[in-house]
């Protein structure tokens, strides 16, 4: 398949008027997939209503179908199609996150949306992007869209359109980049259909923040359990993880070289994630640093893009530091422990 590259620049005012916009939303409603910025992370869009469009954004990623999609939407009007039953704490969070990085999971109103995109669920999760680029395209087409991470299953998703090109190029119909997106991890997910809603997967807005605004939350305790089945079919599959093992190093600084030492007295070339603060005190084949420390929210920006990194290097076990699970390093944590497939040293 050909695919189509346009470039935008998500500051002009009125993006909307763009040709590249205009090509893009007319691609999906003729119910192809394409590549679009949001403020997460990069997503494939397809028509939502269409089971054709929603088959090939399966195909092109190599998505289990079990797996259902986000619905993207630009405005609100949008959502009264395919959900009913919206509590009031999902309106506040409406009122107060969209558009944003909260995907809200909601009863589902049968009939409008292919099955295949909710994967046959009676629930269905659904946000506004907070990207010009993702609203013009979306309101364009006129069509809800289906989006998940335009990655191939199982890599860490995109936050460049270099990183979807990478993984997708010749497989879908077009990328619009408009550079690299901003929050780096993907949305939140809060199912909303429990009276005391349940965060399915953590991401780019926090507990605290939702706490304060609807009260207190639960986390689902699938996400501190390796062994337990998820609520979020999404969360049950092997992600983000780079070619060579990963391990998580629950330790200082010098336990870290002392692993690396050890692994390269082995012969293995070994790699460190670490963050501007540390990386001139390590002593290895490949050291990256992933933002600051002291700034979590630029190690949540980073942090897919270093996935990648590695990826293209030679290394043959990479070491990483820890984070707090604090704010958005609930969501840094719960990524990185997927990539290293659980595998924590202390
Ligand atoms: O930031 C994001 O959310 C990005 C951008 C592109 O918007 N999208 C994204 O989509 O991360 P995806 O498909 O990679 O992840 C969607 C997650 C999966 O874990 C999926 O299982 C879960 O949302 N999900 C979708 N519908 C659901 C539902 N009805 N109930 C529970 N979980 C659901
Ligand atoms: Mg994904």
């Amino acid at each position: 398949m050909k695919t189509q590259y346009w470039s935008v620049d998500k500051y002009v005012d009125n993006i909307r008027n763009y040709p590249q916009i205009s090509q893009a939303a007319s691609l999906l409603k003729q119910n192809e997939v394409i590549a679009f910025p949001t403020e997460t992370v990069y997503g494939l869009g397809g028509n939502a209503e269409s089971d054709e469009a929603v088959q090939k954004i399966f195909e092109a990623k190599g998505r289990p179908s079990d797996n259902p999609l986000i619905i993207h939407i630009a405005e609100i009007k949008q959502l009264n199609q395919f959900a009913e039953n919206i509590p009031d704490h999902a309106k506040i969070l409406m009122e107060t996150f969209w558009p944003g990085p909260l995907t809200l999971v909601l009863n589902k109103r049968a009939g409008f949306l292919s099955e295949k995109a909710t994967a046959g669920l009676s629930t269905v999760a659904v946000r506004m992007p907070d990207h010009p680029v993702a609203l013009a395209v979306i309101k364009e087409s006129g069509l809800p869209i289906a989006a998940p991470s335009a990655n191939r299953s199982g890599k860490p998703s995109p936050t460049t359109a270099k990183h979807v090109a990478d993984d997708l190029h010749g497989r879908i119909a077009g990328i619009v980049d408009g550079g690299p997106t901003g929050v780096g991890v993907e949305s939140t997910v809060l199912d909303c259909t429990e009276p005391v809603p349940v965060i399915l997967r953590p991401g780019g807005i926090t507990k605290e923040q939702i706490e304060k605004v609807i009260g207190p939350v639960k986390i689902d305790p699938a996400l501190d359990d390796a062994g337990q089945a998820p609520k979020s079919p999404g969360m049950k599959y092997r992600h983000y993880a780079p070619n060579a093992p990963l391990y998580l190093v629950d330790g200082s600084r010098e336990y870290i070289q002392k692993l690396i030492t050890e692994n390269e007295a082995k012969g293995l070339k070994a790699g460190v994630l670490t963050t501007e603060e540390s990386k001139g005190l390590y002593n290895a084949h490949l050291v990256l640093s992933c933002g600051n420390r002291s700034n979590l929210d630029t190690v949540a920006s980073s942090l897919y893009d270093t996935l990648r990194k590695f990826n293209e290097s030679d290394v043959d076990i990479i070491f990483s530091e820890m984070f707090p699970e604090e704010g958005v390093g609930q969501a840094i944590m719960n990524r990185l422990l997927k990539a290293a497939g659980h595998r924590v040293l202390s």
